[in-house]
C-alpha cells in the first residue's frame, strides 16, 4: 500500500521492488569483490540459477469467490508465533556489504523493524550477544558451522543459549569450501581480507588458543580460524549435538529424504532443506525440486526452505510445497549493501507485500489455505 499510494503522488520507491532489477543495481554499486563474494557460487553456477529458475516449473491455481480481505501469515515454530512465514537466512562475512563493517547489526535492525526473524552465522562480523541486542524481541536463530575443536563448538552453543537465541541451525554442507572459480580467479578470501570475524574472534575459547589477542595480530587470528574450521559430522554426531543444548536443532542442508527421516530419528527438530544457494555444490538438483519429497518424508516436523528464493511468489510457492517457513538470502544481502538495514527491511517489505498480494488474489486467507492448494508441475 505504501509504494502504491506514494506512487500515485509521483514518488518512486528508493530501491527496486523486484529482485532482478536490485541485483542489477547492487551489480553496478558494489565494490567487485563484495559483488563476487554475494553473487558468486560453485563451478559454473548451473545449479545456483536452476534454484530459482526451478521454481517457474510450479504453478498455483487461483481459487475465487473466496472472502480474502483479511489474511494471516503468521507460522508456529518451537512454540513461538511468527507474524510472518518468512526468516533471513544465515549469511557469514556481511560485514563487507556495509560502509560500517557491522553488516550484521544492520541485518538485525532490519529484522527488529520488520519482525522477521534472523539467522546469525558462526562466521558473522559482529559478536552474536550484540547481533542478540539488536534483534530485540524479534527472535533470533545462532547458525552453527562447528569447529573442529569441540570446546570452541561448545562454547559457541552456550553462548547462543545465554543470549536468548531460540534454536541453532547447524549447517551441514561447509566444513569445507566448495569450488567458487570467481573468488578462486581473482584470490578474493572475505575472511583474509580483513573482514574481522568478530562472532568467532571474540569467543573465550577461541582467544585462548590465540598467542596475542586478534586485536593486536589478526593475521594469526585468521590462520587459527582456518586450522580450527570446519569439522565433518556424521550422523554419528548428532548425539552429542544434542548434549550441548535444549534449544531446538535444525539441521540445514538437507535435501535428500533418506536424510530428513534420518535427522528425525536422531532427534532433529526440524529440517533445513537447501543447496546453501548453490554455492557449495555445483550439478545438484534445484532446492526447491526436492522440497515435496522432504516435506513428505519428515511427517510432522517442520521442514524450512531456502535457496532460490526472488520474489513473494517464489515464497508462497515454496509454503504450497510444504515448507513451515521460508529463508531470504541473497536479495536482502543486496538490499543491505545498496542502503543499509533500511535496504534490507525495503526487500523483506517487498517480499511479504508480494506474497500478501498473492494470496489475497488467489484466495487464499490463511497458509493453511496456501498449503491444501498445493503447487503444481507445469512444463514450460
Ligand atoms: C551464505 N549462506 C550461508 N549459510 C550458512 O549456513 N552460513 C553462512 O555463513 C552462510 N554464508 C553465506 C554467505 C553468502 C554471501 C551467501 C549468498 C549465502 C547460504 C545461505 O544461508 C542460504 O542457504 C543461501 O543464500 C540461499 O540461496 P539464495 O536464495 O541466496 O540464492
Amino acid at each position: 500500500n505504501e509504494i502504491y499510494a506514494a506512487g500515485l503522488r509521483g514518488v518512486l520507491p528508493k530501491l527496486p521492488v523486484d529482485a532482478a532489477t536490485l541485483e542489477a543495481r547492487a551489480e553496478a554499486a558494489m565494490p567487485p569483490h563484495v559483488l563476487n563474494y554475494v553473487q558468486g557460487g560453485c563451478g559454473d553456477e548451473a545449479t545456483q540459477r536452476r534454484n530459482s529458475t526451478a521454481f517457474a516449473d510450479w504453478g498455483m491455481v487461483p481459487r475465487m469467490m473466496v472472502d480474502t480481505r483479511v489474511r494471516d501469515l503468521s507460522i508456529e515454530l518451537f512454540g513461538l508465533t511468527l507474524p510472518t512465514p518468512i526468516f533471513l537466512s544465515p549469511i557469514g562475512v556481511t560485514g563487507i556489504c556495509t560502509a560500517d563493517g557491522h553488516g550484521d547489526l544492520a541485518a538485525a535492525r532490519a529484522s527488529a523493524a520488520t519482525g522477521v526473524p534472523m539467522m546469525v552465522s558462526t562466521l558473522a562480523n559482529d559478536p552474536l550477544e550484540r547481533v542478540a541486542e539488536a534483534l530485540g524481541d524479534t527472535p533470533g536463530f545462532f547458525q552453527l558451522y562447528t569447529p573442529r575443536h569441540e570446546g570452541l563448538t561448545e562454547s559457541l552453543v552456550a553462548r547462543a543459549e545465554a543470549a536468548g537465541y531460540k534454536g541453532i541451525v547447524v549447517t551441514l554442507d561447509t566444513w569445507v569450501t566448495g569450488w567458487r572459480p570467481r573468488d578462486l580467479n581473482t584470490g578474493n578470501f572475505p575472511q583474509l581480507r580483513g573482514a574481522v570475524l568478530a562472532n568467532y574472534f571474540s569467543d573465550p575459547v577461541f582467544r585462548s588458543l590465540l598467542a596475542r589477542p586478534p586485536e593486536d595480530d589478526p593475521a594469526a587470528a585468521v590462520m587459527t580460524w582456518a586450522a580450527t574450521f570446519g569439522r565433518v559430522l556424521t550422523w554419528d554426531d548428532m548425539a552429542w549435538l544434542r548434549s550441548l543444548t535444549s534449544l531446538p536443532i535444525i539441521l540445514k542442508g538437507l535435501c535428500h529424504p533418506d536424510d530428513a527421516r534420518r535427522a528425525i530419528d536422531a532427534g532433529a527438530d526440524a529440517i533445513f532443506c537447501s543447496n546453501h544457494g548453490g554455492r557449495q555444490a555445483n550439478g545438484g538438483i534445484a532446492a526447491i525440486d526436492m522440497l515435496p519429497d522432504v516435506v513428505a518424508a519428515a511427517g510432522d516436523v517442520p521442514v524450512l526452505f531456502d535457496s532460490g528464493v526472488r520474489s513473494g511468489s517464489d515464497v508462497v510457492k515454496a509454503l504450497a510445497l510444504g515448507a513451515r517457513a521460508v529463508g531470504i538470502g541473497r536479495p536482502f544481502v543486496y538490499g543491505l549493501a545498496l542502503d543499509g538495514a533500511e535496504g534490507a527491511a525495503h526487500v523483506i517489505k517487498c517480499l511479504l507485500a508480494e506474497a500478501d498480494l498473492l494470496m489475497a488474489v488467489n484466495g487464499y486467507p490463511t497458509l493453511a489455505d496456501v498449503r491444501a492448494a498445493g503447487a503444481t508441475r507445469q512444463r514450460r
